[in-house]
């Protein structure tokens, strides 16, 4: 399966690094060869080898290859990043994307040109960075009906405020930090005033009620108004400030919403601290499930990218054998290893 990738940032260059260290076990995990073709970038980069991978400054030239299966879509944004997804999908590939901003808010024309296509166009990386939290909303929660679910779902956010509460640091420069660790966003107003937590719980809703992208319809408040003081007030209170999203399916409607919320210092969600997302999801079945790990962060984030190429990969080698545990499976392997 050949890939070509738009983006040289962060995530690609996690995603070109993981696939380069482990591309035997992923191999295995797809049932065939995952080799990455070619690199879309404005600008050469030197934060990853790219060593036997075409690069191009000319975006459109991957989603045109004639070679590329999947087409990765890393640049962000809305305008640009609609445009090369939609003219891959007209060019007949599947997509994997990390774009929140791009599915929650332009997900539903995605969706039915991939529909109209018959191909897939793949998000588990767009919300809560590594965490399999669609797949879980999707696939491990099936069964359910969902009533309700709450997470910390930006990186950024829950950085900022447990450097706040930690070391007393100040909102702007614990900010500067996150940008430089390659947390934040491009533009980090998406971090700190809730946009990019509302992107991620309307992508979530969408997946957990089986409803369709509303963005529009998230109240979304940020952090940005919160001082060292308010953050250091609810401790002593016995209490953690956690930015949140929570959407809620009421008889009428689904209810989303991004706020900071004084979460009691024993709840779980409470002690999920610096870059770590968490999701604690509510279903009739199941009860409650927890889900928790890196939310943002260059191979975090490529591993959820690199999870939906390798179901792509199953879904078209393997068809029906899609839950076979390791087609790469070899008996030799396993009388080598100590028991
Ligand atoms: N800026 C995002 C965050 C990146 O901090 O959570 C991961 O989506």
């Amino acid at each position: 399966m050949k890939l070509g990738i738009c983006g040289l940032g962060t995530v690609a260059s996690g995603a070109i690094n993981v696939l380069k260290r482990n591309a035997e076990s992923i191999s295995g995990r797809a049932g065939c060869p995952i080799e990455v073709i070619q690199v879309g970038s404005r600008r050469l980069k030197d934060n990853c080898d790219l060593t036997g991978i075409d690069f191009t400054t000319d975006l459109f030239e991957v989603v045109s290859n004639p070679d590329v299966d999947v087409v990765i879509e890393l640049i962000g944004g809305y305008e640009l990043a609609k445009e090369l997804v939609l003219k891959a999908i007209d060019n007949g590939k599947h997509v994997v994307t990390a774009n929140k901003a791009l599915i929650a808010v332009h997900g539903n024309e995605i969706f039915a040109a991939a529909a109209e296509k018959n191909v897939t166009v793949a998000y588990e990386a767009a919300v809560a960075g590594g965490i399999p939290i669609i797949k879980a909303l999707r696939e491990g929660m099936a069964a359910n009906k969902i009533n309700w679910l709450a997470g910390i779902i930006n990186g950024t956010g829950n950085f900022i405020l447990t450097e706040m509460k930690d070391k007393g640091r100040e909102f702007a420069d614990v900010l500067k930090e996150a940008q430089a660790l390659g947390y934040a966003e491009a533009d980090p107003t998406f971090d700190v005033e809730g946009i990019d937590a509302a992107h991620k719980l309307t992508i979530m809703a969408s997946a957990a009620f089986g409803v369709p992208l509303k963005f529009d319809a998230a109240y979304t408040e940020g952090i940005s108004e919160l001082s060292t003081e308010d953050v250091v007030y609810a401790e002593e209170l016995g209490y953690r400030i956690k930015h949140l999203g929570i959407t809620r399916l009421h008889e009428n409607g689904i209810e989303l919403r991004v706020h900071p919320t004084l979460v009691p210092e024993q709840q779980l969600l409470a002690k999920v601290d610096g870059v770590m997302n968490s999701v604690l999801v509510d279903g009739d079945a199941v009860g409650q499930t927890l889900y928790y790990g890196a939310g943002a962060g260059s191979e975090a984030t490529a591993s959820a990218v690199i999870a939906d190429v390798v179901d792509i990969a199953r879904a078209i080698t393997v068809g029906a054998g899609v839950l076979v545990p390791y087609l790469g499976f070899s008996s030799d392997k396993m009388t080598d290893l100590p028991v």
